[in-house]
């Protein structure tokens, strides 16, 4: 059996890979573990608001969606296609699980984890995700006059919210790359496609935005472009 890679031979191995083997016993249960673990990423407040959406290439999906994915290599030789989708429409449901779920584990009525819990799922998270108009300008007129006074987070406008929103996804879309690359296989992400289109071929929610769509499948070696590339590392890490 083949072994995993370990995390810097998977970071240092993955590439994104444009043209992928037709002829291998592409193996969908591997996309459904680095799924499994992706979910495990980091996320903001724990709030998970990403949504995977698995279309195989016997899904009769698949072609079509390639063909809005631009008629790119990656998406019409995918063994398979995922789309990560921002589920921001989903905070007030994922709040409320995360509060029953540090409620269930508490040890008492008092209990402090409670109590906290109770201000960041009850009230924090809903100031900061609630929707309504002008509630955005309100919300930096209030973090600005907070902030003159002491140490506040500037980051809470709607466009801050959806920024943070595609954080969380994007990481756990690395996470399921890694993965990928780890056991065996490789990926493009992509977001060359039309989002318009694609939501609609797939019905998706309309609160949700995609936030990018991997290409998956055993690389070509004709599906490496070119040489790795990156600017200078003193030029990316800086040190203050
Ligand atoms: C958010 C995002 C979107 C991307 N979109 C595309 C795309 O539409 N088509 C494509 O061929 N590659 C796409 N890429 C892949 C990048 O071009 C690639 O990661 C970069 O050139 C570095 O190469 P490497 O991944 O092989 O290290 C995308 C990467 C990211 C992170």
């Amino acid at each position: 059996m083949k072994q995993d890679l370990n995390f810097f031979e998977a970071v240092s191995q993955r590439r994104s890979v444009r043209v992928f083997d037709q002829t291998d016993n592409f193996d969908g249960t591997i996309v459904q573990k680095c799924l499994e673990a992706a979910i495990l990423s980091p996320n903001s407040s724990n709030l998970q608001l990403y949504q995977f959406v698995r279309v195989p290439e016997y899904s009769p999906l698949k072609d079509r969606l390639a063909q809005l994915c631009m008629g790119q290599k990656a998406a019409t030789t995918a063994r398979e296609l995922v789309l990560v989708l921002t589920r921001r429409d989903r905070w007030k449901a994922h709040a409320k699980a995360n509060f029953d779920f540090i409620s269930a584990s508490a040890s008492g009525e008092g209990d402090k984890k409670v109590k906290l819990a109770l201000r960041y799922y009850g009230k924090l998270v809903p100031m900061l995700y609630q929707k309504f108009p002008g509630w955005s300008v309100a919300k930096k007129l209030i973090a600005i006059t907070q902030g003159l006074r002491k140490p506040m987070v500037r980051e809470v406008s709607e466009t801050a919210v959806r920024i943070s929103v595609h954080k969380s996804a994007s990481l756990a879309s690395m996470t399921f790359m890694l993965g990928m690359k780890a056991a065996g296989y490789d990926t493009c992400p992509m977001e060359g496609f039309d989002s318009k289109r694609v939501k609609k071929l797939l019905n998706l929610p309309a609160g949700s935005e995609i936030a990018m769509i991997i290409a998956c499948g055993k690389g070509m070696p004709e599906g490496i472009y070119g040489e790795r590339f990156r600017v200078p590392t003193s030029e990316l890490i800086v040190v203050k």
